[in-house]
């Protein structure tokens, strides 16, 4: 398998007027093409810089990054714009882009229909669910065709039950769309529950200090859950994360 992305000993310096922060030193790891790494990491340690720079939103201040193909990304907190339909909101990084064809708006909305979202596409974001926002959220990440997902604790904000949802549901649209996605959560059962391989990063200045292939194939978030080994992996991990 190719890689898409790689970092090679990645520093970054956040330069403040209070002083320097350091938010990652010495990270190394890379991403195969099709491949769904979860980033499981302490809170503060770095994890959102790690992936601006895997974005290409912050330059890092040494080591080198290696990127192919096209990135798309989504934040923390789902940002629908509220006085946008769904249909409107989805289309809004083909406007942005300057990518606003008629065979592109046909694919997105193709992406709404086929994800469930068909009927609330004239809708308001305040008009739809937690979890149907969050998958239009996705879906809107996608309607640029990026190669690349950049997820970033995509489902803090929804409640336990939504959450679980909205994991299948996400699982199953970017695998069934043959994504490469890096997925960062402070979610231990999410990570093994989504991920081909999961990495932990230590405590501020980030940097991997394990990396795990899980070994689940192809069986979906909540079946991943129900299987003998998942605990297992849970012990070890909250082990590593609490280090
Ligand atoms: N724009 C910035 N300017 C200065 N310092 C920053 C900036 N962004 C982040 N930091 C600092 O860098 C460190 C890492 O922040 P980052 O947001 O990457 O952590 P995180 O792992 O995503 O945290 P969380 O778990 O809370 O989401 C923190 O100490 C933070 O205060
Ligand atoms: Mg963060």
């Amino acid at each position: 398998m190719k890689n898409i992305l790689k970092f090679d000993n990645v520093t970054h310096i956040y330069h403040t007027v209070r002083g320097e922060v350091v938010a990652a030193k010495g990270l190394s790891f890379s991403v195969d093409e099709g491949e769904f790494v979860a980033i499981i990491g302490p809170s503060g340690c770095g994890k959102t810089t790690l992936l601006s720079l895997a974005a290409g939103l912050l330059k890092p201040s040494a080591g080198s990054i290696e990127r192919r193909g096209s990135y798309g990304y989504m934040l923390q907190k789902d940002e629908l714009f509220s006085w946008r339909t769904i249909e409107k909101n989805i289309f809004l990084p083909l406007e942005i882009r300057k990518q606003n064809t008629p065979q592109a708006r046909k694919r997105a909305l193709g992406l709404a229909e086929k994800y469930g979202l068909k009927d609330f596409l004239k809708s308001y974001p305040a008009q739809l669910s937690g979890g149907m926002r969050q998958r239009a959220a996705l879906i809107r990440t996608l309607a640029t065709d990026p190669d690349v997902l950049l997820l970033d604790e995509p489902f803090s904000a929804l409640d336990y039950q939504t959450r679980l949802n909205v994991c299948e549901d996400v699982s199953n649209i970017i695998r069934s769309e043959k994504k490469t996605a890096l997925l960062i959560t402070h979610d231990i059962s999410e990570a093994i529950s989504l991920a081909d391989r999961i990495l932990v990063l230590t405590a501020r200045p980030a940097r991997v200090s394990h990396s795990h292939a899980l070994d689940f194939g192809d069986i979906p978030p909540l079946k991943r859950r129900e299987q003998p080994t998942f605990s297992g992996w849970f012990e070890e991990l909250w082990r590593e994360l609490n280090a």
